[in-house]
């Protein structure tokens, strides 16, 4: 029989959790919400991912974009998460889907990976995350080198191609960055 108090409790414990939840996804750059896997696709359309890329998914979340990357384009995919939980469930699935050849999962803060190998890097965060980002990405990616990113922009860069309706953000390290 649960008493009040301890209904008090529970409720006061799912407040403090849902409290640190947001300010932790503002602190490390964005909150979980997954792509649509319809929106997934067209990223990786648009960016024109082939089997000589490597994908970065920075907060790669439970891993559709980096699984798809591999699977229909066939691509290699890098995903780095700081939840350990989205972390463990993508790892999970990529060795369910037998991909774990073609994508590794890094479980730790993007701005402290180094993303030089990157061909393609895609990204749904947040327009501080984007900002905080730039100055990374400038630095470390090679010229030619295609940033997909799904609802939020770059300010100052100018897309390469943008999709409006879904709110897709294509850039070109180098072009227009
Ligand atoms: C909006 S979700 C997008 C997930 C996935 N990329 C997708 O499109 O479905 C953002 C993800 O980024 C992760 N994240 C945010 N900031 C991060 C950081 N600095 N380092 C690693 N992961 C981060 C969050 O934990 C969350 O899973």
């Amino acid at each position: 029989m649960i008493t009040i108090s301890t209904l008090i409790l529970i409720v006061i414990a799912i407040a403090i959790i849902f409290v640190f939840w947001v300010i932790w996804s503002d602190i490390i750059g964005a909150g979980w919400e997954p792509t649509s896997k319809r929106l997934v696709r067209k990223m990786l359309e648009m960016a024109e991912v082939n089997s000589k890329d490597i994908v970065y998914d920075l907060g790669s979340g439970d891993g559709r974009i980096v699984i798809e990357a591999a699977r229909r384009f066939n691509a290699n995919a890098i995903g780095i998460e700081a939840d350990p939980l989205r972390y463990i469930w993508s790892k999970l699935m990529i060795m369910l889907l037998g991909v774990n050849q073609q994508v590794k999962i890094f479980w730790g803060n993007f701005f402290h990976k180094d993303l030089t190998p990157a061909t393609v890097v895609t990204l749904f965060l947040s327009s501080k995350a984007n900002q905080r980002l730039k100055l990374k990405l400038q630095e470390e990616l090679l010229p030619g080198t295609r940033i997909v990113s799904y609802y939020w922009t770059f300010y100052g860069w100018k897309p390469d191609k943008v999709d409006r309706i879904d709110k897709i953000y294509v850039y070109i390290i180098g072009r227009n960055s």
